[in-house]
């Protein structure tokens, strides 16, 4: 691992470069835990694939704790998700609520109160966006911010064109996302819901600190514009530039052809 103290992108940036992405998982996995053992505010958690070695790794790392120090760990874990699919429940293997309960909840035993995720099932999709971000605000706010990297620049499901300023909302999803997102959905891009509820760049920014994690050789294009382009609505993670404390943790098939 090797850290470069300046990124071209934000001068506030903290640039760590991990051999592979299973490297870069390790790496974040270990920020994660380290934020469990002191954290004042939620955990702000994402889903997607870059996601799961992470949580895999922060089982293993869990796993390799004392008991008490662990259980300490879990009994304090409180984390809101970024974003969910409009219309899928739990139950449905595509619906992030299902990533969460498979690839955390279950495994390390946590209530499932203390994951938490806007409900895609609401009758009213727009009154649960208000309802989850106020939940959020009555919480404190998010602490640490997990966050991968759409193909597009989205973060969390905040899709180009999208203004600093957006708050967490439902959104119409680009056909790329759902493109990129088909394989939950086997293989079929007109089986991902057209709709998301997704925190906004509003709640994003204001997060103490973000961990942008961004790993494979596919993301190098737009891991490019990321380091090359001044913020700007096309690239909605571009806005990250604003925030104090990012650190962007890439692998080195991602920075080699950026
Ligand atoms: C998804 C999610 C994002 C995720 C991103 C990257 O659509 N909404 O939160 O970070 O796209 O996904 P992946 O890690 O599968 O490339």
């Amino acid at each position: 691992m090797a850290a470069i103290d300046h990124c071209p992108a934000a001068a506030g940036w903290e640039l760590l470069v991990a051999a592979d992405a299973t490297s870069a998982a390790d790496q974040a996995a270990r920020l994660l835990l380290a934020e469990l053992s002191h954290r004042q505010r939620p955990l702000g958690l994402a889903t997607g694939r870059t996601m799961e070695p992470v949580y895999r790794a922060l089982m293993q790392q869990l796993a390799g704790l004392p008991a008490g120090e662990r259980h300490r760990r879990l009994a304090g874990w409180l984390s809101f998700n970024l974003d969910e699919y409009v219309g899928l429940g739990p139950r449905h293997p595509g619906s992030f609520a299902a990533f969460m309960a498979c690839q955390l909840v279950q495994p390390l035993g946590l209530d499932p109160g203390q994951v938490r995720l806007p409900d895609g099932l609401a009758p009213d999709p727009a009154r649960e966006a208000c309802r989850y971000g106020a939940e959020l605000a009555a919480a404190g706010g998010i602490g640490l911010q997990l966050l991968g990297l759409g193909l597009n620049g989205h973060v969390g499901f905040n899709e180009p064109p999208c203004s600093a300023s957006a708050p967490i909302r439902v959104v119409d999803l680009a056909d790329t996302t759902r493109q990129q997102n088909a394989g939950a959905f086997g293989g079929d891009s007109a089986a991902v819901p057209a709709r998301a509820i997704t925190l906004g760049l509003a709640e994003i920014l204001a997060a103490q600190r973000i961990l942008l994690l961004v790993t494979g050789a596919a993301k190098a294009p737009v891991l490019a514009r990321l380091l090359r382009d001044p913020p700007c609505p096309d690239l909605p993670a571009s806005w990250l530039q604003r925030h104090p404390a990012v650190t962007l943790l890439v692998d080195r098939a991602a920075l080699d052809g950026a």
